[in-house]
């Protein structure tokens, strides 16, 4: 039997590009630019599988309205906001994503935002590369102390809850926390975090507040204007999840007015174009790392493979969200 037709829109590890060559025809996109809407159009209709990640926009509009010859869109990553599954399931076509794989490396990026942030690290390397660095003195970029202090996430899933694991054991930091959905008393209790009744009293009452809910419809600029103003002067606003969660225009303004103290960004509505008005802030700004490790990014590959091989069997696929 001819090998199922497999495309891949970005280069993905050796590893995982090896062990999908293996079993299917695989399409890779050599040059690793992401592809045209056109291209992923057509691609409906010339794979059995395709394998985005989070620089592809699948909206409702790019699927099929005849019958595909693709089945199954393997994303690599655990956030889908980007694809349309409303669409992708009215198209017949099953959507899978890479969960729990990389939860450890995201959070360890928040955690860095979170102490770049606090502890200006992106300024003072930028003072020291520019030669502008004058020497020790006790009222020189001096920062804010995390330790001990109330870490507020927005959003307690794997992702969330394991920042709140390094916070609450590595910093000694309180974690408060909110969840549209309830939360198991004992996943809670790993961090002794305490559940508040709503974003608000999270953004009141945190001196770090880290983001780790979906992005998509709605969520779309659940941190607002009148949101950012509920925050502390002192507070630190991190963002690991997705940038439209963000509105970066009114984010921008309250650290430029000093209404909080600063954020760690590594997600953008728009990206790789980052807002403009952000570039004129002090805020910390990262081309989205958040999984960006050797082990993670395999593994997430090998997770992909995973489902696809399960589909292709006839069988469940272990990570299906449509
Ligand atoms: C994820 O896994 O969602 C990362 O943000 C990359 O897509």
């Amino acid at each position: 039997m001819a090998k199922r037709k497999v495309l891949i829109t970005r280069r993905w590890p050796e590893s995982v590009e090896a062990r999908l060559s293996a079993s299917y025809d695989t399409t890779l996109n050599e040059d690793d630019r992401p592809m045209s809407a056109d291209a992923l159009g057509r691609a409906f209709f010339e794979y059995d599988a395709i394998c985005p990640t989070v620089s592809d926009q699948l909206p409702a509009g790019i699927f099929p309205s005849e019958t595909p010859r693709a089945k199954i869109l393997g994303n690599y990553g655990v956030g889908f906001s980007h694809i349309d599954t409303e669409a992708a399931r009215a198209a017949g076509i099953v959507v899978t994503n890479t969960p729990d794989v990389l939860s450890e490396c995201t959070a360890d990026l928040a955690i860095t935002l979170m102490l770049m942030a606090a502890r200006r690290a992106s300024e003072g390397e930028r003072e020291v590369r520019a030669g502008k660095w004058t020497g020790w003195r006790p009222t020189h970029m001096v920062g804010t102390k995390v330790s001990g202090a109330v870490f507020g996430v927005l959003g307690f899933g794997r992702i969330g809850r394991t920042a709140a694991k390094r916070a609450h054991h590595g910093f000694g930091m309180k974690v408060i926390y909110y969840d549209a959905f309830p939360v198991k008393p004992e996943l809670a209790a790993e961090t002794q975090a305490e559940a508040r009744d709503s974003i608000e009293a999270v953004l009141r009452e945190a001196d770090v507040v880290s983001l780790h809910m979906p992005g998509g419809k709605e969520n779309y600029h659940l941190i607002d204007a009148a949101r950012l103003a509920m925050m502390k002067p002192t507070a630190i606003l991190v963002n690991t999840a997705r940038g439209e969660v963000v509105d970066a225009a009114a984010l921008a303004d309250a650290l430029n007015r000093g209404t909080i103290a600063g954020a760690g960004l590594d997600v953008y509505e728009g990206e790789p174009v980052i807002p403009e008005p952000l570039y004129a802030t002090n805020a910390v700004l990262l081309p989205h790392l958040g999984s960006a490790t050797q082990a993670t990014r395999e593994a997430m590959g090998m997770m992909v493979a995973d489902n696809l091989d399960a589909f292709f069997a006839g069988k469940e696929p272990p990570n299906r969200v449509a």
